[in-house]
């Protein structure tokens, strides 16, 4: 595994592995990396001849200085993680290399970007499009891959993918959760004891919700029943609860407005003061 610090490197060395004719699998990633981490690698080995992982804690997409400061990095141990992983390349450049002038790019991300996270956190999605066209740009991956937890953060790349004209395959990974439930983040390592027992919580709530479904509530009091279950937990707040289309990000009033690709709910979650979010599928 060769490890990559300047854009130029990775540029030339993308360019050559293209030239011999392989596929390039990249993972981006802001370290700190775990066993949802290793799912994406684990699949980008597996469907491609070089996989490249990046490792950068990207500054323009935190709208809180305390979060970027106090964000885990972990290099080495991450470092020895992917060597054990069969990747090829990471890519682990210094702020400055990313970004030698600010990035003044405002990207059209359109309506998928203005809601809950969008609304929660401005900025972030054009942080988050700002430094995937980077390395779309430098690597010119065959596929990328993303986790599922961050399922907003997807429908806003693949906006950012159509809007700069990659040509690439998005990859959607499923959430890799603890044996309790609660997804895996890189975040969680910030709740202290008592937080991570009750944490799990969400995911029973959200898995709970699926049944209501069944019994036949409608999507919004749905929405509505799952955010006074998750507030009704001590040592929880709701940030926001929405059901919403999956493709779209659009909220659903009815199951039945849902397209193609059906009904997401997406919860984001205090816990302990750490931010968690997480979702499920109707
Ligand atoms: O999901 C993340 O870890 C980050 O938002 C990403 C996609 C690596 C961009 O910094």
């Amino acid at each position: 595994m060769e490890t990559i610090r300047t854009v130029k490197d990775l540029a030339q060395i993308a360019e050559a592995e293209r030239g011999c004719g392989k596929s390039i699998g990249l993972v981006p990633t802001m370290g700190a990396l775990h066993a949802g981490h290793k799912s994406l690698v684990d699949r980008a080995r597996r469907e491609n001849d070089v996989v490249i992982v990046s490792v950068f804690v990207n500054p323009t997409q935190f709208n809180n200085a305390e979060d970027l400061r106090t964000y885990p990095r972990t290099e080495e141990s991450d470092l020895a993680m992917l060597a054990g992983c069969g990747v090829d390349y990471v890519f682990a450049p210094s702020p400055e290399e990313v970004y030698p002038e600010p990035d003044t790019r405002v990207f059209d991300l359109g309506p998928v970007a203005e809601v809950m996270e969008g609304a929660m956190r401005p900025g972030h999605f054009n942080g988050v499009a700002q430094i995937v066209s980077k390395l779309f740009a430098w690597a010119k991956p065959t596929r990328a891959y993303f986790g599922e937890k961050d399922f907003q953060q997807i429908a806003v790349i693949r906006r950012m993918t159509e809007l700069e004209g990659f040509d690439l395959e998005i990859v959607p990974c499923a959430i890799v959760r603890e044996a309790d439930g609660l997804a895996l983040s890189s975040r969680n390592v910030r709740l202290d004891e008592a937080s991570r027992k009750i944490a799990p919580q969400i995911h029973r709530i959200l898995a709970d919700s699926v049944d209501l479904k069944g019994q036949g509530y409608e999507a919004s009091e749905v929405e509505r029943l799952t955010l006074d279950a998750i507030n009704n937990v001590d040592g929880l707040e709701a940030e926001y609860y929405s059901i919403v289309d999956a493709a779209t990000m659009q909220p659903l009033a009815k199951w039945a407005d849902a397209g193609i690709l059906g009904a997401v709910g997406c919860a984001t979650v205090y816990c302990g003061g750490v931010r968690l979010i997480d979702n499920i599928r109707y």
